[in-house]
C-alpha cells in the first residue's frame, strides 16, 4: 500500500498542546487508593476547562508493575487496577464528546517476562517465540555476552536463564527482556498492536525509548567511558555506542509511521522518547517519515536556567528540526524531577510561559498547570524499582498524587483511603480548587496562555526568532504574516528594563496586576515574563 500524505495543515497536533496523565496518580474513582480510567473520565472537564487538545496516558495495560506499566504483559487489554477495556471505550467516546484525542503509551522495546511470549520463548531454546528475543550463549567465562550495563543501575544488561542456558538482554530490568525487532515476527505482531488500538479510536501513541529498540547485530562490546568515576551510575561505565541510537532503528520508526498512515481519519499521531541531543535527536523525523513528534526532553532537563542556555537550546532546535518538520517542548515528565523542584519555583511561571511560546506542541505533565513540584517519598513509602535498587535516584517525588481540592485526599481518592504514594505537603493550597479561584495562580496563567494560542496563529504556528538575550532576559518574536506575538522573560531576582522600540500592548504577564501598554522599553518584575502585541503608536 502507498503511503498516504495527509498535508500538514491537516496534522491537528501542530496546533495542539498535549497533556500527560500518569494514570496510577490522576483519579482513584473506586477507592483503592490508585488511579483509574473511569477516574480519568470524570476529570475529563479539567482539560476541557484549561484548553488542553489531547491527552497522553502512560501505559494502561496488564503489567505486573515492576515498573508500573512500562512492563507489559497484555498488549491488547487493560490493566484491571484501571478497569477493562469498557472503560477504556467510554473514557474515548468521552474525550472524543469534549474534542479531545487520546494518546496511549507504546512499549515496543521490551515486554514484561510475564507477558506469554516470553514465557514461551524461555521454555525451551526451539519454542517458537524464542527468537522474538534477544539470546545468547554466555562468554567464555560464563559470564554476559557483552559489557552492556542495564539502565537501571543493576549490572549487566544480561541475565542468565539457567534452564536453557543462555543469557537473556535487558536494556532496562531482568524483568523486561527486550525484543528482537530484527524478527519479521515481533514486526507482525506489534505493529497489529498499534492497529488494534486505533481500531478502537485512539488518536496516537508515545513511543517508548524509542531511539533503543534496534540494537548493533554484532552486540559488539560498548567502548568504556572515560568519565566514568566511582560514584556515578553503573550503567555510565560504558559509552553507549552500539546499544542504542543504532542506524537501524530508523527502519523500525518507518514501519511504525507507515502502520499508524494506513488509518488517516483522523491523522494518527506517532510521538516518540528520543533521549538524545538536538543533532542526533532530529534524525528521528526521519524524511518526513519517520516521528511526526519526537519528543524533546533531555535537553531540557539538564538545561541551565539562563536566558543564554534557553535561547540557545531553542536556536539549537530550530537549526536541527528539518523543514517540513515541527518541533515539541516538554518541561517535566514521570521520569525526572518536576521542573519548578529542578529549576527553581521562583522560575515556575516564567518557565510555563516560555514552555507555551514557544514554536511547537507543547506537553504538559499533569500538575505543570499547578507549578507542582517534587513531594518528599520518605524510604518506607518508596514504590519505584529504581528507587529501591539506588536509593535516591527513585522516580517517587515526581509521580505522587494530583491534589484537586483542599480536602485530606485532595480529592484524589475518596475520604479514608490511603493513596499509593503520598500526597505533597503543600497540596492543601497548590490544588485546582484553590488556584482556580485565585487570578493570579499558575492554574490561570496556563488556562490565559492556552486561551491566547487558540487566538493568535502566530503563537500556534508562527515562524519564531530569538531577538535578544541580556545576562538577564530572554525575548522572542513569532510571526505568522501580519500578526506578531513578542514573549520576555527576566531571569533576575531583582527589576530589570529591557529596551524593545515601539509600543506594545501587553496580551498577558506572570503578574496578573499589570495592564496596559509599554513603550521602548519594558520594566520586568523578579523572574516576570509577558506576552505582548507591537502596536501601532496612537495619534492625536
Ligand atoms: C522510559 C519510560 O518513560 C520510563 O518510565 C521507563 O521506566 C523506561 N522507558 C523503560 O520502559
Amino acid at each position: 500500500m502507498g503511503r498516504r500524505t495527509v498535508d500538514v495543515e491537516d496534522r491537528w497536533w501542530r496546533d495542539a498542546v498535549l497533556y500527560q496523565v500518569y494514570p496510577r496518580s490522576w483519579a482513584d474513582a473506586n477507592g483503592d487508593g490508585v488511579g483509574d480510567l473511569r477516574g480519568i473520565r470524570s476529570r475529563l472537564d479539567h482539560l476541557v476547562w484549561l484548553g488542553v487538545d489531547a491527552l497522553w496516558l502512560s501505559p494502561i495495560q496488564p503489567s505486573p508493575m515492576a515498573d508500573f506499566g512500562y512492563d507489559i504483559s497484555d498488549h491488547t487489554e487493560v490493566h484491571p487496577v484501571y478497569g477493562d477495556l469498557g472503560d477504556l471505550d467510554d473514557l474515548v467516546a468521552a474525550a472524543h464528546q469534549r474534542d479531545l484525542r487520546m494518546v496511549l503509551d507504546y512499549v515496543p522495546n521490551h515486554t514484561s517476562d510475564h507477558h506469554p511470549w516470553f514465557v514461551a520463548a524461555r521454555s525451551s531454546r526451539t519454542d517458537p517465540h524464542r527468537d522474538f528475543y534477544v539470546w545468547r550463549d554466555p562468554a567464555p567465562d560464563g559470564g554476559p555476552p557483552n559489557n552492556w550495563r542495564s539502565r537501571f543501575g543493576g549490572g549487566p544488561a544480561w541475565t542468565l536463564d539457567e534452564a536453557t542456558g543462555q543469557y537473556w538482554l535487558h536494556s532496562f530490568l531482568p524483568e523486561q527482556p527486550d525484543l528482537d525487532w530484527r524478527n519479521d515476527a515481533v514486526q507482525a505482531a506489534m505493529t497489529d498492536v498499534l492497529r488494534f488500538w486505533m481500531r478502537r479510536g485512539i488518536d496516537g501513541f508515545r513511543v517508548d525509548v524509542a531511539h533503543r529498540i534496534v540494537k548493533d547485530a554484532r552486540l559488539r562490546n560498548n567502548p568504556p567511558n572515560p568519565d566514568w568515576e566511582p560514584g556515578m551510575s553503573d550503567d555510565r561505565r560504558v559509552v553507549e555506542h552500539y546499544s542504542r541510537n543504532w542506524p537501524d532503528v530508523h527502519a523500525v520508526h518507518r514501519l511504525l509511521r507507515a502502520t499508524v498512515e494506513e488509518f488517516d481519519d483522523p491523522p494518527r499521531l506517532l510521538a516518540g522518547e528520543v533521549n538524545l541531543a538536538p543533532p542526533e535527536w532530529a534524525a528521528y523525523f526521519g524524511d518526513d517519515d519517520e516521528f511526526h513528534l519526537p519528543f524533546n526532553f533531555h535537553s531540557i532537563v539538564d538545561l541551565p536556567w539562563t536566558p543564554s542556555a534557553v535561547a540557545g537550546l531553542v536556536e539549537d532546535v530550530e537549526r536541527a528540526v528539518p523543514d517540513r518538520s515541527w518541533p515539541s517542548w516538554i518541561l517535566s515528565n514521570h521520569d525526572k524531577p518536576r521542573f519548578p523542584s529542578r529549576i527553581g519555583r521562583e522560575f515556575a511561571c516564567q518557565a510555563l510561559v516560555l514552555l507555551l511560546t514557544a514554536r511547537g506542541t507543547p506537553v504538559l505533565y499533569y500538575g505543570d498547570e499547578l507549578a507542582l513540584g517534587d513531594t518528599d517519598v520518605p524510604p518506607e513509602a518508596v514504590q519505584d524499582p529504581w528507587g529501591h535498587q539506588v536509593p535516591g535516584e527513585g522516580r517517587d517525588p515526581e509521580r505522587t498524587p494530583m491534589p484537586w481540592d483542599a480536602t485530606p485526599t485532595a480529592g484524589f481518592c475518596p475520604a479514608g483511603v490511603a493513596p499509593w504514594l503520598p500526597l505533597g505537603s503543600d497540596a492543601i493550597t497548590r490544588n485546582v480548587a484553590t488556584q482556580s479561584e485565585d487570578p493570579s495562580s499558575p492554574l490561570q496563567l496556563v488556562r490565559d496562555l492556552l486561551a491566547l494560542r487558540r487566538q493568535r496563529r502566530s503563537l500556534r504556528r508562527g515562524s519564531i526568532h530569538v531577538r535578544a538575550t541580556t545576562d538577564h532576559a530572554l525575548a522572542w518574536e513569532r510571526r505568522a504574516g501580519d500578526e506578531v506575538t513578542v514573549v520576555l522573560a527576566s531571569f533576575a531576582d531583582h527589576d530589570t528594563v529591557v529596551d524593545l522600540p515601539g509600543h506594545h500592548d501587553l496580551l498577558r504577564s506572570t503578574r496578573i496586576d499589570r495592564r496596559g501598554r509599554v513603550v521602548d522599553h519594558v520594566e520586568l518584575g523578579p523572574h516576570e515574563a509577558v506576552v505582548m502585541e507591537p502596536v501601532e503608536p496612537a495619534t492625536d
